[in-house]
């Protein structure tokens, strides 16, 4: 079940009338300085009597405003929109923002099919094959509104299609451009998916229903081969450190393992581990009852691997990966762990549980091990670990961890690339010490006020020691708080751009 959005997206090479005579609901142009010399966009503008061009020089002052205009006589789209497009210098993210708008707009009027001529000119550094990939993948995962839960007040997308825009490429350029757009689209749809599990409620959404999600992904891409390992099966892997999490809840835990083998067989694979508290409450540790709902989206972890395993099927993607979600609920009941417990994990390292709303770690820790016996050339986890990050980092970036520079600089790479960024934290021997503790090999927590994130990853440093390894802390971006409240699909087109380029070698 994963969760495309649009049903169509395709590419059209235009010709010198191809503007004025194409059937869409939007016409969408974006409007750079070499725009006027394009044979299609003079004809369309001769058809509507120089109107276009004398609206866009009067009223499209900023780069990214936009201006709707009714249907012109002898023009077959039924609207069309103006926008000024953007400096080659303009930073990426206002690139992606422009995109955005249009999606919403898309949806706003109602709108079935939108066809978009993305513009002649691409960010610094960037080419057309780039800005094609974001127009295909900023647009599906914009159209996306979530409305499952609504009864009466349901509000769909309307955007179904969408057509790209192109002129004068040649057929090969054509195919190259084609490529990058299925990419893109297949992007978005990881991103979609990902924002659905994180958007669902967590009623809607416990450890068991997500195992029923990932097992019906399977029908959709039977390349992805899925185990679940219940309670029981973790009791007998010596996972005593993810299950202290769900100890306090009616609802069992789940770990879901996802295998992708598109790459040689030889090939040894990526492991990705995400972090999947359906709900934290904090356990014993409670957390205070204001903004408690936005812990909800604390398996944004899980949801990115869940997300990035159905873009790598859906592309065919000649890559080896591993995914792992560690699914758990953390409430508090007379059966939770209390604080001051000592459980043994998988490791065999024991862990006194100075705080349980620290869950996260516990559940990655037993994941991490488990992950070992792949013998992963790279392994990645992504959790929503610390309050901390949204204090170090703001909301614009992941935070990166790692014990390999190599990888760390190939994470921030993919994310400059992509736009879905991520910037580093030391990791170093020094940030070590807060882990000791007189009753057990190592404490969940500590290293007091300082430092939270950093802290949180020296701890599972203490499970990763036998690969190259990197930690993203997304609990700043996997979703946007009040008062918006919506999943973002991060990191989802960060993962998937470091594993289809290959940049891991
Ligand atoms: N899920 C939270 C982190 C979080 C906070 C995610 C805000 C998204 C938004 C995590 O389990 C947690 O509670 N962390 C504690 C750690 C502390 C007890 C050391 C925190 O950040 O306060
Ligand atoms: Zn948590
Ligand atoms: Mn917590």
């Amino acid at each position: 079940m994963a969760h495309k959005v649009l049903n169509n997206i395709s590419l059209k090479n235009i010709e010198s009338s191809g503007l004025s005579k194409l059937k869409t609901d939007v016409l969408v142009i974006v409007i750079n300085k070499n725009t006027k010399n394009n044979p299609s966009f003079k004809e369309l503008n001769k058809l509507s009597k120089n109107y276009i061009s004398k609206t866009v020089s009067s009223h499209l002052k900023d780069s990214g405003s936009s201006i709707m205009l009714p249907k012109i006589d002898g023009v077959s789209a039924s609207n069309i929109l103006l926008v000024k497009g953007l400096d080659e210098k303009d930073p990426i993210h206002k690139w992606l923002n422009m995109y955005k708008a249009i999606a919403h707009k898309g949806n706003s009027l109602g709108s079935k099919d939108i066809s978009v001529m993305p513009g002649t000119s691409a960010p610094e550094g960037k080419d057309e094959y780039w800005l094609i990939e974001m127009v295909s993948k900023i647009i599906e995962s914009n159209v996306y509104i979530f409305s499952e839960t609504k009864n009466k007040t349901i509000k769909e997308p309307s955007v179904k299609k969408l057509t790209i825009l192109t002129s004068g490429l040649s057929p090969s350029n054509l195919t190259k451009a084609k490529k990058a757009a299925k990419k893109g689209y297949a992007i978005g749809e990881g991103v979609n998916t990902a924002k659905y599990l994180g958007d669902l409620p967590a009623n809607h959404c416990t450890p068991r229903i997500i195992e029923k999600k990932v097992k019906a992904m399977t029908k959709d891409f039977p390349k992805l081969k899925v185990k679940s390992f219940n309670e029981k099966d973790m009791q007998k892997m010596g996972m005593g450190s993810f299950l202290s999490v769900s100890r306090g809840s009616e609802e069992p835990a789940r770990m879901m393992v996802i295998e992708y083998k598109g790459g040689k067989s030889s090939e040894k694979p990526i492991a990705l581990v995400g972090k999947g508290v359906t709900f934290d409450t904090g356990g014993v540790s409670i957390k205070p009852s204001p903004g408690m709902d936005e812990m909800k989206w604390d398996m944004c972890g899980a949801a990115t691997v869940f997300g990035v395993m159905s873009t790598l099927a859906r592309l065919n993607a000649d890559v080896n990966v591993v995914g792992v979600m560690g699914c758990a609920e953390n409430m508090c009941s007379s059966k939770a762990t209390k604080p001051g417990d000592v459980v043994t994990s998988m490791s065999g390292q024991t862990i006194e549980i100075l705080n349980t709303d620290a869950e996260g770690r516990l559940i990655l820790a037993d994941c991490l091990t488990y992950v070992g016996k792949y013998k992963p050339s790279y392994v990645i986890d992504m959790a929503t670990l610390t309050g901390a990050v949204i204090i170090a980092l703001g909301r614009h970036a992941s935070g990166v961890m790692a014990n390999n520079q190599h990888l760390a600089d190939m994470i921030i790479e993919s994310g400059e690339e992509s736009g879905d960024r991520a910037w580093q934290l030391p990791l170093w021997d020094e940030h070590q010490s807060c882990t000791k503790t007189k009753y057990a090999d190592l404490a969940n927590i500590g290293g007091g006020r300082e430092a939270g994130t950093i802290h949180a990853a020296a701890f599972l440093s203490k499970f990763t020691n036998d690969y190259k390894w990197a930690h993203i802390d997304i609990a700043a971006t996997a979703s946007y708080s009040t008062p918006v409240k919506a999943g973002t699909g991060r990191p989802v087109p960060l993962i998937s751009e470091l594993l289809l380029s290959k940049k891991l070698k």
